[in-house]
């Protein structure tokens, strides 16, 4: 019956976005909007014109023009999650990184000098004390190494040094303060080790706006392997906290990670301080996060592919987000195997939610795209404890970060096998899902079951969900469709 509910509003959702994209069309100023076909795919293109080269040295080339096979995993997927018993070997080599004790001097050469010389069966200690970092660290490549952290690690608020020189993090046209990776890493703090990204400064510059080129995220886990992270604190990041990238057998627990607007500072203004984000990256396991922020508190990007998480708390945020995925044309991107369970939501704006690009592509990276395809496939939240979120599962196919609006029946990523239930506790209004899903790909086989929620403050069942373009549906029925009040 629902299923019959949600095909016949198919037409009427295609033929509201299609009003809408029609007025939004003098804005489109890169391409006309390609024809929607619901079976054959194009053959994977390649963006070229408005493919600016990147203005900074960037090894991501692959990335950069949008091209597929630029990194797969090394393994087939299966199997549990990867894990670490917690007994690491004795390292050959101790290098106590010397704080310099200024903070208008740079301890970052020293950072550095202490990685070189440790980066192979080694132990970096990091002091009680405060290192300041003004210039970039690039510490790849380590083997075998203990990163410890008892002290803190403060970064310069020179905005105008960091939007020059950060480093490429090899998607979305982003930027990163330090890159960190290798193979068979501890890197760890007890509890008490703290990066401080300074970030206020930051987030008075950025006035609530979108991805700011250059703009650094305070850290990226890059081509790391079989390695744990653990027991850091990540306060007032720059932007995201953290990036996984090009990353296999990583575990992270016991990770607090904070962004606070300051005193009289609209809460807008923490907007893109993600607490974690993965791309290009398999078989990672998250325990035990903490996360106050003002936007994704643990996101999955593209190719990513056998998550697990379990035992976490987020505050204020946005929760998960399956994306934003798809704003490559051309580009193929998955996500597939995660689950999320034992999570715990105050104040949060989503229990979960999933966001692709429209089909149609306007602009480029980092806000401008659309028009990238691929899957999210299996993917499972469970036992979900909320307080006072806005509602509790989501999917839009609508996204874009440049004003553009409409198209929302137009991409061909498609979302299929969601499990999504036993969430308990209460949301801000009546609504448990809203699931927006494309016309020209609807979602199959979404299931969302034995969720059993109230309204905040009046103690009425939440019971509506709105879809649009679903099909196999199992352990809830539709009950009206989205008539854009889904929101993207
Ligand atoms: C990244 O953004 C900068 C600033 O907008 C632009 O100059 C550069 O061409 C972009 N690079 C890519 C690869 O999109
Ligand atoms: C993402 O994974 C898919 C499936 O393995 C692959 O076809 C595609 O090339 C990957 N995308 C990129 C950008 O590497
Ligand atoms: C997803 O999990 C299934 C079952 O373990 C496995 O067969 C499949 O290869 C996994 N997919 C990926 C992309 O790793
Ligand atoms: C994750 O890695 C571990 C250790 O190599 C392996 O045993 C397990 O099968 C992998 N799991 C998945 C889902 O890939
Ligand atoms: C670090 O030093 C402070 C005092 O400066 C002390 O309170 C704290 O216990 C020390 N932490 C560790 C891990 O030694
Ligand atoms: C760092 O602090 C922890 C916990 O206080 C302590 O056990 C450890 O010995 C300290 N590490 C170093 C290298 O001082
Ligand atoms: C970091 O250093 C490694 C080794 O020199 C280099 O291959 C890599 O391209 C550097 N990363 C960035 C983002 O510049
Ligand atoms: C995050 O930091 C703010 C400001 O210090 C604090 O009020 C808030 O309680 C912290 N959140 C968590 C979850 O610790
Ligand atoms: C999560 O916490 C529960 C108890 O609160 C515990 O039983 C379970 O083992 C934990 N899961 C993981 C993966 O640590
Ligand atoms: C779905 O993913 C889970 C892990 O998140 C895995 O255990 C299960 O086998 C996968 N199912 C399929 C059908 O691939």
């Amino acid at each position: 019956m629902s299923r019959k509910l949600s095909l016949c509003c198919a037409g009427l959702a295609l033929a509201i976005s299609t009003a809408l994209a029609a007025d939004q069309a003098p804005l489109i100023d890169i391409q006309p909007p390609s024809t929607v076909s619901t079976t054959a795919l194009p053959a994977p293109s390649t963006p070229s014109e408005h493919w600016t080269p990147p203005d900074r040295k960037d090894p991501f080339v692959c990335e950069y023009l949008g091209e597929n096979d630029c990194w797969k995993p090394s393994l087939p997927g299966g199997g549990a999650p990867y894990s670490h018993d917690g007994n690491w070997p004795k390292r050959r080599k101790t290098c106590v990184v010397e704080a310099g004790g200024k903070p208008d001097g740079d301890d970052a050469p020293a950072i550095l000098a202490a990685f070189e010389e440790c980066k192979t069966d080694g132990h970096v200690v990091f002091s009680n004390t405060t290192y300041y970092v003004r210039s970039v660290l690039n510490t790849t490549g380590l083997r075998h190494v203990d990163v410890e952290v008892n002290g803190t690690l403060l970064w310069s608020d020179d905005i105008e040094y960091w939007t020059a020189n950060s480093l490429p993090i090899g998607f979305q046209n982003q930027t990163s303060a330090w890159h960190i990776g290798g193979d068979y890493i501890h890197f760890y703090g007890h509890g008490v080790g703290t990066l401080d990204g300074n970030g206020q400064v930051w987030y008075d510059w950025n006035q609530g706006r979108s991805n700011m080129h250059g703009r650094p995220h305070a850290i990226t886990i890059t081509d790391t392997t079989e390695s744990v992270i653990e027991g850091l604190r990540f306060v007032q990041s720059q932007m995201w906290t953290m990036t996984v990238a090009r990353s296999e057998r990583v575990l992270l627990q016991d990770i607090y990670a904070n962004c606070t607007a300051g005193p009289g500072r609209d809460f807008r203004s923490i907007v893109n301080t993600d607490g974690v984000d993965t791309v290009y990256a398999n078989n990672i396991t998250f325990l035990r996060w903490v996360v106050d922020n003002g936007d994704d508190s643990i996101s999955m990007k593209q190719n990513s592919t056998n998550i697990y998480i379990a035992n976490c708390t987020f505050y204020r945020g946005l929760s998960f987000a399956m994306g934003s995925i798809g704003q490559y044309p051309g580009q193929i991107n998955v996500i597939e195997n995660v689950t999320a369970e034992n999570i715990v939501l105050y104040d949060t704006i989503w229990g979960a939610r999933i966001k692709t690009w429209t089909g149609v592509n306007t602009g480029y990276p980092p806000n401008g795209g659309g028009g990238g395809f691929g899957h999210a496939r299996n993917i499972t939240f469970r036992d979900f404890q909320m307080h006072n979120v806005e509602r509790a599962w989501g999917i839009t196919q609508c996204t874009s970060y440049n004003g553009v609006a409409g198209g929302c029946d137009t991409s061909r990523f498609k979302i299929t096998d969601m499990h999504w239930g036993q969430a308990r506790g209460t949301v801000r209004g009546d609504q448990v899902a809203t699931l927006d899903c494309s016309g020209a790909a609807p979602c199959e086989r979404i299931e969302l079951f034995d969720n059993e929620l109230t309204v905040s403050g009046d103690g009425r069942d939440a019971k509506v969900y709105f879809c649009d373009n679903v099909v196999d549906d199992t352990g809830f029925e539709c009950t009206e469709p989205c008539n854009d009040r889904c929101p993207h």
